[in-house]
């Protein structure tokens, strides 16, 4: 049975302008498994993830990160919080926040030079992360001097270089192009193989089926844990988080309507060819 490896209970946090982003919010993530958190824009999805990642603490109810209680003296306790953080990468809906430095390359470099690693595996670590993402012709750029992209891709290879047990991705292909954000999803799908906690916030209800076995759908004070087939065949649970069902089922469900037997509904392309292949194939 694998661990929790962040445990939520009966979460709230209000920021201090007195928003109550998240109230009540039970939820638990296992090692190993591939999360989404979809909802309606304002529903407290990043909050949530910054909660998750141990960069806010909650107003009340308790958060467990590694099995460890995370509360504000805990937070502020750099070197307790190191130990957990070392484990986790988040990459920001913002890139802005998450580069700060006056290169691409130095962003990139940060985490595994605190993470202790000598400078010549700290050089191929940066140098094969900014190679995959495709950013070696803008290492020597200011983040500032990036397109939307580039900067989103910037920060996502910023917490890839370290490679975390677990990763918390607020919006990843928000801005990738198709082709970049097909790459992405296949690295999602091999570090997920590979054993990694991934957990994203995503509007991307097409990328959804590729990556996520568990959702999490939630509007502030509700959160329904559901997986993947559950929550795509609940038209009701979808339309009041303003979630599409991903092309590949609405074309199934109007076939279906249309009077083609179909008994279980593809949810992406590689289910879609199976479905159809079965058919022909009687
Ligand atoms: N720093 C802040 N100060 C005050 N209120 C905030 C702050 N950040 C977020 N909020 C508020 O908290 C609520 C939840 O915001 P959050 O960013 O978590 O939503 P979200 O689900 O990620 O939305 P989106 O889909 O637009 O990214 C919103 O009402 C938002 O206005
Ligand atoms: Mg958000």
């Amino acid at each position: 049975m694998p661990s929790p490896v962040i445990e939520l209970h009966n979460v709230s946090y209000t920021y201090p302008d007195g928003t109550e982003a998240l109230k009540n919010i039970t939820a638990k993530i296992f090692e190993g498994e591939s999360v989404a958190i979809a909802g309606p824009n304002g529903a407290g999805k990043s909050t949530l993830l910054l909660i998750m990642g141990g960069l806010l603490a909650p107003s009340s109810g308790e958060v467990k990160i590694f099995g460890k209680k995370i509360d504000g003296k805990m937070i502020s306790n750099v070197k307790k919080m190191y130990e957990v953080r070392k484990k986790m990468g988040i990459v920001f809906q913002d890139p802005d926040v998450q580069l700060f430095s006056s290169t691409v390359h130095d962003d990139v470099a940060f985490g595994p030079i605190h993470l202790g690693m000598s400078m010549d595996e700290v050089e191929s670590k940066v140098s094969d992360t900014l190679k995959f993402l495709g950013l070696e012709h803008v290492a020597e750029k200011h983040p500032y001097e990036l397109s939307g992209g580039e900067k989103r891709k910037a920060a996502i290879a910023t917490v890839l270089v370290s490679s975390p047990d677990v990763l918390l991705l607020d919006e990843p292909t928000a801005d990738l192009d198709p082709k970049s954000r097909k790459e992405f999803v296949e690295l999602l799908k091999k570090l997920k193989d590979g054993g990694k906690t991934i957990v994203i916030a995503t509007h991307d209800m097409e990328m959804l089926p590729e990556i996520a076995e568990k959702i999490f759908v939630i509007d502030r004070e509700n959160i329904t844990e559901g997986n993947l087939r559950d929550v795509l065949m609940d038209e009701k649970l979808l339309e009041e988080a303003n979630l599409d069902v991903p092309l590949v089922a609405r074309l199934f469900k109007m076939l279906e309507s249309s009077g083609l037997n179909c008994d279980e509904i593809p949810f992406n392309t590689d289910g879609a060819i199976e479905k159809i292949r079965n058919m022909v194939n009687g």
